[in-house]
This record gives structure tokens, C-alpha cells and sequence, in this order.
């Protein structure tokens, strides 16, 4: 990941959980930025690289993420006491996502939904989702945008949810997970087998570039869930991934 500095919070986000901001950094660009104070800490931004960086590895339209370094300062003009807060408790390292700007939500279109190719990719987004245990892509929170005639995939901090168990997360790879019967894609989607024929072996390539893109800083809360956790994790998912596809396939 590209490495930027905050110069200006320009705005909350709202309508996220875990308050991310708008953020302009020392490049000129607008990020969306979350903060590693935020409920869930480091590891929230853990699963966001290792899940935004592998997406995009197997060709999924997901902005560029960058490693944002927040000066105590940044907070200082701001009003109100939750972000200021937000912010102090923040210090270092957080993650950025490149800004779409007048992006739109994600809305099932009838029409566009019945061509073949779309299906397809709706099934890559399901299959990759199963992959990381992604389980934020719902009807009510799709964490989709339309933006320039695309749709992009946002907020992977739901990904790996098991690293918040007590089990360590690799030896969880094979659990089933009922809650992606709530995907938003699960109606829509064409085969996961061809999904999981395309991208599988792209993905197994992919995964310790994903793994090493995690800033050293943001592993040091969690001393039992290092690298490896994540390397093991995603290679038995892969491994068992006609378990995943038959519970999907199953839940339709
Ligand atoms: N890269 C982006 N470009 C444009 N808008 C974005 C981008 N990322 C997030 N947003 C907007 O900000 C909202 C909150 O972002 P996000 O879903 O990542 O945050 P969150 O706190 O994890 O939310 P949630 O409540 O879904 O857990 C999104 O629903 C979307 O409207
Ligand atoms: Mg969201």
C-alpha cells in the first residue's frame, strides 16, 4: 500500500458504524478513511486489507487502499468532541480508501440483471465474499456503489469475522457460515462453481501479496492472530470451497 499523510478531516461519514471520515491527504487526494479508535480497533482495518487487497488481486473493482498517517493535529478544528475523540485515539497508521465521489448506491436492476455477464460477476462477488467470510453484503447494507457505469466493493472490515472468536481464525476455515444466505447477490448470482473455476487458483497465488500488505502496527493488539492465521485461513477456505459453494447453493 501506498503510504499518505492527513492534511484535513473534511467531513463524517455518517451512515457508517464505525464513523469513517472523509479525509484529505498530502497527495491531493480524498480518502475514506477508518479509524483504527474505532469499535473493533486494528483488526477491522486488518481484514480490510487483507480482503480489499486479494479482491482486487483476482480483478474485482475495489478503490485503491492506502495506509493513512493521522498527526495528532488533525482533529484540533473539529467541533465535534465524538470525532475529536475519534481521531486522538488514532495516532499512526489507519486506512484509507480512494474516494469515489457522486457514487451511488447499489440497487438490483431487472433489466441489467439479466444479462449472463452480470450474473457472473455476481457470482464472483459472492464466491470472494464466501472466500473471506465477508458477511456485510446485505439487502439493508449492500457496501456496494455504482460509480462510472462499475460497481465497486467497499467495507471489507466485517471479512474474517471469526478473528473476533476464541478459536484462532485458521482452524475456523471450515465452520459454515449461514449468515451469507443474507447476501444481497445470493438471488442473482449465476454459478459459484464457475466463479470458484475462474478465480481459485488466482486467489491461492494471491494471498501472501494480500497478507504482507497488512502494516506491521496493526498486528501487534492481537499477539495470537499473526500473518500466518491468515495464510492458513485462506488456503483451507480455498481448499474446502465446495463446502462453501454447496451451503450457498443450498440457501438459494
Ligand atoms: N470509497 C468510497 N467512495 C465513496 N463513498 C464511500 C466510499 N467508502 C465508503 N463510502 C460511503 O460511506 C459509507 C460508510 O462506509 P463503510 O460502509 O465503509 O463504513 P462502515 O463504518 O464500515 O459502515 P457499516 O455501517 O456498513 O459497517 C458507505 O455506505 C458509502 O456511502
Ligand atoms: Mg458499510
Amino acid at each position: 500500500m501506498r503510504e499518505v499523510t492527513a492534511t484535513r478531516y473534511v467531513t463524517a461519514l455518517r451512515e457508517g458504524g464505525s464513523l469513517p471520515g472523509l479525509v484529505e491527504a498530502d497527495d491531493d487526494g480524498l480518502y475514506v478513511v477508518k479509524f483504527k479508535g474505532a469499535g473493533q480497533g486494528a483488526s477491522a482495518l486488518v481484514a480490510e486489507v487483507v480482503a480489499g487487497e486479494l479482491g482486487r488481486a483476482i480483478g474485482l473493482p475495489i478503490p485503491e487502499l492506502v495506509g493513512v498517517s493521522v498527526p495528532p493535529e488533525l482533529g484540533h478544528a473539529e467541533p465535534d468532541p465524538e470525532i475529536q475523540e475519534l481521531i486522538e485515539a488514532s495516532p499512526g497508521l489507519n486506512l484509507g480508501m480512494d474516494f469515489l465521489p457522486g457514487a451511488l448506491p447499489f440497487a438490483l436492476n431487472e433489466e441489467r440483471d439479466r444479462a449472463p455477464e452480470q450474473g457472473d460477476f455476481y457470482a464472483d462477488v459472492l464466491w470472494f465474499d464466501a472466500l473471506v467470510t465477508n458477511i456485510d453484503r446485505t439487502p439493508r447494507n449492500p457496501n456496494l456503489l455504482a460509480w462510472h457505469r462499475k460497481t465497486w466493493l467497499i467495507d471489507h472490515g466485517a471479512a474474517f469475522f471469526r478473528q473476533h472468536g476464541n478459536e484462532p481464525l485458521g482452524q475456523t476455515a471450515h465452520s459454515p457460515t449461514p449468515s451469507l444466505k443474507e447476501h444481497i447477490l445470493l438471488p442473482v448470482a449465476g454459478s459459484l462453481a464457475d466463479a470458484g473455476a475462474r478465480h481459485a487458483e488466482r486467489a491461492r497465488n494471491s494471498i501472501e501479496a494480500a497478507v504482507a500488505e497488512i502494516p506491521e502496527e496493526w498486528l501487534g493488539e492481537n499477539p495470537g492472530l499473526g500473518r500466518s492465521e491468515f495464510i492458513a485461513f485462506l488456503n483451507r477456505r480455498i481448499d474446502g470451497q465446495d463446502c462453501f459453494i454447496e451451503e450457498l447453493e443450498n440457501g438459494r
